[in-house]
């Protein structure tokens, strides 16, 4: 049985992207693993959020996660803030931290450039981000591909903190799917699909309704060769949205080019939505549901609970291995 740890931002409701290159690997890993997932709300404050605004979304989050299969009878679901060894753990990364490596990080070098009143919080987030895996002896983590190179940094940091102090922490490797890792805007498909994009149209939510659904993959930006094939420098919109159909219908990318021999964009794009409408509805009915019930208070109390206990031991293992405090 592995420990497994995943996060997710509550810095808006989560796309399509989130769902297809993350939370829909979740569910499936929970029968056999030792399974965390977090809402990782103090990584959203790294970026000016409205407050009542965040915390609707971390309530809606954690719905999500349940709508989408998240049992917690079988896997602990809590919020980053209501386990304070998070944050006092990311203190002591920070310090075997260098300056150097996290200003080379790209989701910083994005975030940043050209920015004023950049928050700190942004250049450490990083360490953060390990302190939220290393905490649970984490032996995997399941992510889109964005999340690679902080993924590195926390296998580094663990590493350099194992050699430096004592050697307390998992090496986590890092779990990316074959398909959809990266699923692309739908206006330019040379970037990441992302639920900040300045374009509603880029963007499918996950609780989109079907109309939406259909109009934002019925406008989405191709190309002016007819053939439905994957191809992903030449014709980087088809292959988007074929990745998104193949993971949505069930079907594989290459049967999919086989069905959709000789056939015109239109009905491409009208059964990709129906696939994705077909994927997203019950989540939504489950969701909506959820969000009603007082339930989910219940289920993020008892997670918040159970992370608080393993948690803390990781902490003080750190903290004794450092020298921090009296206690030997
Ligand atoms: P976040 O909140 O940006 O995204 C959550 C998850 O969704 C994946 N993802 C995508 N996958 C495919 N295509 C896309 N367009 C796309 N956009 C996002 C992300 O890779 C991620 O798996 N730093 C993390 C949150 C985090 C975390 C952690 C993750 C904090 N601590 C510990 C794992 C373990 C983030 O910002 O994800």
């Amino acid at each position: 049985m592995a420990t497994i740890f995943s996060g997710i931002q509550p810095s808006g409701t989560p796309t399509l992207g989130n769902y297809l290159g993350a939370l829909k690997h979740f569910p499936e890993l929970q029968d056999d693993n030792d399974c965390y997932f977090c809402i990782v709300d103090q990584h959203a404050i790294t970026v000016p959020q409205d407050r009542l605004k965040l915390r609707e979304n971390i309530r809606s989050l954690a719905a999500l996660y349940l709508a989408c299969g998240i049992d917690p009878e079988k896997s602990t679901l809590f919020i980053q803030s209501e386990v304070p060894a998070h944050a006092q753990l990311a203190w002591i990364l920070q310090c075997v931290s260098y300056i150097g490596e996290l200003e080379r990080m790209t989701q910083f070098k994005d975030k940043s450039q050209g920015k004023d009143g950049v928050s700190a919080g942004l250049l450490t987030y990083p360490p953060l981000m390990a302190a939220d895996i290393l905490l649970y002896g984490t032996d995997l983590v399941p992510v889109g591909e964005d999340q690679k190179q902080h993924m590195e940094l926390t296998r580094n940091l663990a590493e350099r903190f194992n050699k430096k102090y004592n050697d307390i922490f998992t090496i986590p490797e890092v779990s990316i799917p074959k398909v959809g890792a990266r699923i692309m805007s739908l206006v330019d498909p040379t970037k990441k699909m992302s639920k900040s994009a300045e374009n509603q149209k880029s963007f499918i939510l996950m609780i989109d309704d079907e109309k939406q659904i259909t109009k934002k993959i019925k406008s989405a930006t191709t190309d002016s060769d007819p053939t439905i094939r994957y191809d992903k420098e030449n014709k980087p919109g088809i292959s988007n949205l074929l990745s998104i159909y193949s993971l949505c219908s069930g079907r594989s990318v290459e049967q999919l080019e086989k069905d959709y021999q000789g056939k015109g964009y239109g009905e491409f794009k009208t059964d990709v939505a129906e696939s994705v409408v077909n994927t997203l509805k019950p989540i939504q009915e489950k969701y909506y549901n959820l969000l009603e019930s007082d339930k989910l208070d219940d289920i993020l109390d008892e997670g918040a609970a159970k992370a608080n206990r393993v948690a803390q031991k990781m902490l003080k293992k750190a903290e004794k291995a450092m020298g921090l405090g009296r206690k030997k």
